[in-house]
């Protein structure tokens, strides 16, 4: 090659550790798409089959928001469809009727695998819905997937998860004497923080979900868990710690927020106080009496 002509490979290496130091590290589509040309289109369009005249002051949600997708399994990153312009209230309604009718889990992760109206499924390689034992007395929840998770399809699967399964281990339990979700079942693009829309949208099936695995003690991991389970908006290093009520609409449970596990790596003092929050955890499970159906 000749010295003067630029090293393709390594000026396209750059470019792409460029785009990761970014954030940037998630490709939507194979084509580019001129966002300046289709959006004035495509939002005219959403107007039309809405029945709402065109705002463009209105924020841009990926549509359709009340519908059901195909049954699917875990599969490579969809197409992604073009933006539409709808009121985000639909959503958070559609998300509730969605998981309201949802009777075992099964049919909740077959619902929401088809659930439309959250933006985040166009962007995630899988959706995660849970890991564990939905038998188990025990419930962590945390905030959404990351790498590691949105590609094998399971929450806490990376660093932090070993950490997780460290922390478990500690108290004598694992995977199969636990149940692991999280608020947002879908990783967030560039794990950036889920949006307070995109939180509510995806509330009622999170809530729906720990209905139905009902557990003794439920442990939010980190702050935006503990703040959407404990409707608490107080800073996670006083909230962490304190036993909260839990209404799953059938019956109360003890409910507890603990630090999340990657705060804890970037943090290793505070190991401590989370060992203690686990600590209180074994203590409750011991303290309360199994129910027949989980012995
Ligand atoms: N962080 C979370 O909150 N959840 C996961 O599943 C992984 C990392």
């Amino acid at each position: 090659m000749p010295s003067n002509m630029p090293d393709t490979h390594q000026s396209l290496r750059a470019l792409l550790q460029f785009y990761a130091d970014c954030g940037v590290d998630v490709a939507l589509s194979e084509e580019p798409i001129n966002r300046f040309a289709d959006t004035s289109a495509s939002a005219a369009d959403a107007a039309h089959q809405h029945g709402t005249a065109f705002d463009p002051a209105v924020t841009e949600v990926p549509a359709p928001v009340a519908t059901l997708a195909p049954t699917e399994g875990p599969r490579r990153r969809p197409p992604v469809t073009p933006s539409l312009t709808v009121p985000s209230g639909d959503a958070v309604m559609a998300a509730r009727e969605a998981a309201a009718t949802a009777e075992t889990l099964a049919a909740l992760r077959e619902t929401l695998s088809r659930f439309e109206g959250c933006n985040l499924r166009h962007t995630a390689t899988n959706l995660v819905f849970a890991d564990g034992n939905p038998e188990a007395r025990v419930m962590f929840v945390g905030e959404a997937p990351g790498f590691e998770e949105d590609l094998q399809g399971l929450p806490f699967v990376g660093r932090s998860g070993q950490l997780l399964d460290r922390m478990l281990a500690a108290l004598g339990l694992d995977r199969t004497k636990a149940y692991i979700a999280n608020v947002i079942p879908w990783r967030p693009p560039g794990n950036r923080d889920p949006t307070p829309q995109e939180t509510e949208i995806c509330r009622p099936f999170i809530e729906r979900q720990i209905t139905l695995v009902d557990p003794d003690v439920l442990v939010a991991l980190g702050k935006a868990s503990a703040h959407l389970l404990l409707n608490s908006t107080i800073g996670i290093t006083r909230l962490r710690g304190q036993w909260k009520s839990y209404d799953t609409g059938r019956r109360d449970i003890r409910a507890i927020a603990t630090f999340h596990p990657a705060y804890l790596l970037r943090q290793p003092l505070q190991k401590k106080l989370a060992w203690r929050d686990f600590l209180a955890v074994q203590e409750a499970l011991n303290s309360t009496p199994a129910p027949a159906s989980h012995e």
